[in-house]
């Protein structure tokens, strides 16, 4: 029987309401405008995306709202603004909540026409001094928010009370965001696992001649038979196209004796998940693709050996700097001694990004790297990229042989109460496992 794909319960969505408002205080008000449709060309849209934010304190898929939090307010503290429901709008453009369904469906306490949102707020602004709202994201919705606070400001002679201070927003979602729930590491660990069948799948198709944009397909194919889109556009880049870290035209022949990096991760229920492998196009890595593959290979493990609750964010990345400054140092890639490549930084020639990210409902996920400018800690919870790579563009100073050699590794890693778990474990990333699955597919 098919296993039922995890979904979030109403309560895990009322559950991050009630945790902000309780950090809000009833001093303080909380806005979050959804995100809005936008046009491809003419009447065409890009498929709706909600705004991460939005859509984890509401789960409301829907543009034109806004989500209002009002701590201990009598008659309600969850407002939402939205759509009115039109049969008329929804035969073309798609179904609509409503005002009602804001209420049934989403748990809204209230909810009210997105058209009379301008005389209803400052209304609800009355007597909270603090506004907690992310400024600076859309610049629109920024002037519409101070229209708001200008109005209660005009209003003070007759009694009205404007809010005094703007805070971000940032500051506590993002926080809260950062460390993932039981039911979030679930949506995760499910868009993981659609990524790692589809890299598997490109790694069984894979041949010369082959195009990168028919592997590109195969990740497409794999992510929608599962209810999936990517989450963020797919990387395919065959031999130098592999040195261009954000490579995506992905529409060059894949020729025989290149290596072909693929960065590639499903999202499932706006929960990313972020997976880089590289291979030979024809099955069998060369030597000098080996050499610089295990190296990669090598540093990904000390990474994510380093990813330890306790050890502090860094910690993975000066682990994968080691490793490959003095891989490259053994291949004569690098000339000088480990302390003096890391100290003159002359590893970022070839390695140029740090060695991960937060990741969740952005790909880039929020939360801070730093508090009080230190590295933070890592701690349970909270789930990083680890993804070391090596890119030897043509370069005078190196041998030939090693020019056009790109690889980078990316798995993603939960940090547990000990220890961590690698949630894209399953794939495969040995040189002897890629040259198996690879060889035994053509052999069939
Ligand atoms: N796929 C984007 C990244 O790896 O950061
Ligand atoms: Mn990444
Ligand atoms: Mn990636």
């Amino acid at each position: 029987m098919k296993k039922t794909p995890p979904t979030l319960s109403a309560e895990e969505f009322a559950n991050r309401r009630r945790q902000l408002m309780d950090m809000v205080g009833p001093e303080g008000i909380v806005i979050v405008p959804s995100a809005t449709l936008l046009i491809r060309n003419r009447d065409a849209e890009h498929p709706f995306r909600q705004d991460s934010d939005f859509q984890y304190l509401t789960n409301f898929n829907e543009p034109e709202a806004v989500a209002v939090l009002i701590p201990e307010r009598e008659e309600g503290e969850f407002i939402l603004f939205c759509r009115e429901k039109d049969p008329k709008t929804e035969r073309w453009t798609g179904r609509m909540a409503g005002l009602e369904g804001a209420q049934t469906d989403y748990q809204a306490d209230d909810s009210f026409p997105i058209e009379d949102i301008d005389d209803i707020l400052p209304g609800l602004m009355d007597r909270r001094e603090t506004v907690h709202y992310s400024m600076g994201v859309n610049p629109a919705f920024d002037q519409q928010v101070m229209s708001w606070v200008n109005a209660m400001k005009a209003k003070v002679r007759s009694g009205a009370h404007p809010p005094h201070e703007f805070v971000s927003l940032d500051l506590l979602l993002h926080d809260m965001r950062l460390y993932k729930t039981a039911a979030e590491i679930k949506m995760m660990k499910h868009a993981a696992q659609t990524a790692v069948r589809s890299h598997e799948r490109a790694m069984k198709i894979c041949e010369p001649d082959l195009n990168e944009g028919q592997l590109d397909a195969e990740f497409l194919h794999e992510f929608k038979w599962n209810g999936m889109v990517p989450a963020y556009t797919t990387i395919v880049g065959g031999g130098e196209n592999a040195c261009v870290l954000h490579y995506i035209e992905n529409n060059q022949p894949l020729v025989d004796g290149d290596l072909v990096l693929i960065d590639a991760g499903a999202e499932y229920g706006c929960y990313a998940s972020d997976i880089t492998r590289t291979f030979p196009v024809n099955g069998k890595f060369s030597e000098s693709q080996r050499l610089i593959y295990q190296i990669v290979l090598d540093a990904q493990y000390a990474a994510i050996n380093a990813a330890q609750p306790g050890n502090n964010w860094n910690a993975p990345h000066e682990a994968a700097v080691k490793v490959i400054s003095q891989g490259l140092l053994d291949l004569g890639i690098l000339k000088g001694t480990l302390e003096g490549v890391i100290e003159e930084e002359a590893y970022k020639e070839f390695f140029m990004h740090k060695t991960g990210h937060w990741l969740g409902m952005d790909v880039h996920d929020v939360g801070d790297y730093k508090i009080d400018d230190e590295w933070r800690v890592l701690e349970q919870g909270m789930v990083l990229t680890v993804e070391p790579g090596i890119y030897i563009s043509p370069n005078p100073d190196v041998d030939k042989k090693w020019w056009n050699i790109g690889v980078r590794i990316e798995d993603d890693v939960l940090i547990k109460r000990k220890g961590n778990e690698v949630l894209t474990g399953s794939l495969i990333k040995e040189v002897a496992d890629i040259e198996a699955l690879m060889a035994k597919d053509k052999a069939a």
